[in-house]
């Protein structure tokens, strides 16, 4: 039987077996002696008695075996022109005295500190600290406007806010500070302590009483040992998109997420401690937490944080420079990163200076890796592209090509496999399997492997409703697609209102939420449509109340405004257009799909449930 078979099937039959097995590879304070059992919610959950500490994991067991000198953390920025590197050594000092000052501010175990930074190594460094102290971080993208960062602040209550004075994009410096004081005048939260670090690009006022300067506070502190927590404790909260207005605080447990990690860079990256791993992302995201921060730090490679973009940083050449400068072993990150890099180097003529010796291969995530894309990148760099599938709920890829095992043949398209420890199946409506090649809801089978969300933040109901009652016995990804005659998995898209623009998750309700929120609109429909480089952009159509009417498209740019003023410009809902009408079924239900069609220029079917086909005229009239 092939070294992937046996795996997947020992994990399916024997799931205890298999992942104590992994879990015997990490030095736990207490070894769990029950591998799976139910929590009072009835929800599975792995290692309920064992104990340990994520951040020692990631950090101080490489120092006390004697690693302390291999380099754990490139910070290269070019947005400042900084490159720093920290040694094991030094980055445990630094986060014990981080996590020092955040119990000198009162942090304790279970509490909660939210992390809203730019890619500078203090994110990680905070991550790390809360870790220390069993205290559990939220960490917003840095995109993302006050009102978002007040819903979470909101949700999570943390005790401490860590910020910077500012973050960097592309010839512009957005200072911070007043967007964290605005979401706080906002929340009916009110955290204790702001702590702020100062940047040389624009430092920040702290006159509020709650407002503490960074540099001073973990000058003065002293270094924090590791707390032990239980496996089931939480680690984090990350919030994420779903149907509705509100995100949901995905909760990741300690435990099972330390064992997933290790295990996904042995098998699904296929490196070796020591190796470099770099992860073209953002703290602010799932696959900055766990393969900027945690995952490589546990197993022992060197990570890189890079405060950068592909493009105009200062060139499309910026992938390739940090793969040469550093060694990189593996390259992570989404397809519109490589699609920005191949608009403006069609030819990869910037590759010619960097022969990035080291590179073994290149994973992608974040959306569908479109067949162009995957075939560019794999013939300009002559590396192997491999495309995996996760989610912010699962924390690690659900599907991919599992190299550390066995390598198989790229089908492009396809994510490949479904790795150990997830049975995925293609269901239909009723819940019963479909036939391969057959496309239905991807779902996979309960219990879920180790690393995967056991709940929602203070709202369990919706982790039930939201994604196991559909189907007993299954968790629905919220994902269609098919798996074809050789188990390969497609995965074609969300049936949902989720989409992703540029790799980034959004809601359209949410956006919906927004826009029909504007005075003049009486309702509206915001759908993703396709675009060349960000995957998906969000559309939105409005119609007006009755003695409303937008003179010279003002209230279409009030609309854009609106959005990225209460979501944030990462939203990129740069499209707004009044029509008469939105086309419905006769029960009411606005015909989103067909909108989407009409507006990709794909052949649609007039539903017969329709109310008016006329209506459908008016909309392909209005989108060209
Ligand atoms: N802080 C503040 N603003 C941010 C931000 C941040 N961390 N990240 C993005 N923004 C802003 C951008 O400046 C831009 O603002 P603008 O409309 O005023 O110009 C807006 O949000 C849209 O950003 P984005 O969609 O990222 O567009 P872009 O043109 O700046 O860059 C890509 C396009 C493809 C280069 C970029 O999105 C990218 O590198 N994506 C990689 C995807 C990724 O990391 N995904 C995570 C999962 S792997
Ligand atoms: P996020 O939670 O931000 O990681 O977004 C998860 C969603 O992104 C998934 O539900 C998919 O819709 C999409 N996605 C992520 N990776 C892939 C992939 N390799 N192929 C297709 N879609 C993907």
């Amino acid at each position: 039987m092939s070294a992937y078979l046996k795996a997947y099937q020992l994990a399916q039959t024997q799931p205890q077996d298999f992942w104590r097995e992994q879990a015997l590879k990490l030095p736990w304070y207490r070894f769990p002696q029950t591998i799976l059992s139910n929590d009072e919610n009835g929800i599975e959950r792995w290692f309920a008695d064992g104990e340990l500490n994520t951040c020692h994991l990631a950090l101080d067991q490489h120092v006390e075996a004697g690693r302390g000198d291999q380099t754990a953390l490139i910070y290269d920025s070019p947005v400042t022109g900084t490159k720093v590197q920290y040694s094991y050594q030094v980055l445990r000092d630094q986060v014990a005295k981080t996590a020092g000052m955040l119990a000198d501010l009162g942090v304790s175990k279970g509490d909660r500190v939210v992390i809203y930074m730019p890619m500078i190594p203090e994110a990680a460094m905070a991550m790390l600290a809360c870790a220390r102290l069993g205290a559990i971080h939220s960490v917003v993208f840095g995109g993302f406007a006050p009102n978002e960062l007040a819903v979470r602040i909101e949700d999570a209550e943390p005790t401490v806010i860590l910020t910077a004075s500012c973050g960097i994009e592309v010839n512009k410096v957005i200072p911070y500070k007043p967007l964290v004081d605005k979401a706080i005048m906002d929340s009916r939260w009110k955290p204790e302590h702001v702590v702020v670090f100062q940047r040389n690009a624009c430092r920040a006022d702290l006159s509020e009483a709650r407002d503490g300067d960074w540099q001073a506070l973990k000058n003065k502190a002293d270094m924090h040992p590791c707390v032990p927590v239980k496996a089931t404790d939480p680690l984090y909260i990350l919030y994420t998109s779903g149907t509705t207005g509100k995100p949901k605080g995905v909760v990741r447990d300690n435990g099972g997420h330390a064992v997933a990690m290790k295990y996904s860079m042995e098998t699904i990256y296929d490196v070796e401690p020591g190796d470099v791993f770099w992860a073209a992302s953002d703290v602010g995201w799932v696959v900055g937490h766990s393969y900027i921060v945690y995952a490589p730090l546990i197993h022992g490679c060197t990570t890189i944080m890079f405060e950068g973009k592909p493009v105009k940083t200062p060139d499309p050449g910026a992938f390739w420079r940090v793969c040469n400068d550093y060694s990189v072993n593996v390259l992570f990150s989404a397809p519109t990163a490589f699609r920005a890099i191949k608009k403006e180097d069609p030819n990869g003529a910037l590759l010619v200076d960097y022969p990035m010796t080291s590179l073994k291969a290149i994973y992608m995530a974040g959306e569908r890796l479109d067949p162009p894309t995957l075939e560019w990148v794999q013939e300009k760099t002559g590396r192997p592209v491999i495309d995996h599938w996760w989610q912010t709920e699962t924390g690690w890829a659900i599907a991919s090509n599992p190299v550390g095992l066995e390598s198989f043949a790229i089908k492009p398209g396809s994510a490949t496999m479904p790795v150990p420890g997830y049975g995925v199946v293609v269901l239909d409506e009723l819940g019963d399997e479909k036939s391969t090649n057959q496309q239905g809801f991807i779902a996979i089978k309960r219990p879920l492997p180790p690393g995967c969300l056991p709940t929602v933040w203070r709202n369990h109901d919706r982790f039930q409703s939201g994604y196991l009652s559909q189907f007993p016995g299954y968790y629905v990804s919220g994902d269609g697609g098919y798996i074809d005659e050789e188990g390969y998995l497609f995965v074609m898209g969300r049936i949902d209102d989720v989409i992703n623009v540029a790799g980034h998750r959004l809601s359209t309700g949410e956006m919906e939420e927004v826009v029909g929120g504007h005075e003049a609109v009486a309702e509206c429909a915001v759908i993703g449509i396709h675009d060349e480089l960000k995957g998906q952009l969000p559309l939105g159509l409005v119609v007006l109340k009755d003695g409303y009417y937008s003179a010279d498209g003002v209230i279409e740019k009030e609309l854009l405004q609106k959005v990225r003023h209460e979501i944030g410009a990462v939203a990129c809902f740069n499209r707004a257009l009044v029509v008469e009408r939105l086309p419905k079924t006769r029960s009411g239900k606005i015909l989103r799909r067909v909108i989407r069609q009409i507006a990709d220029g794909e052949q649609y079917v007039v539903p017969s449930t329709i109310d008016d086909p006329s209506s459908l005229g008016e909309i392909e009239k209005a989108l060209n």
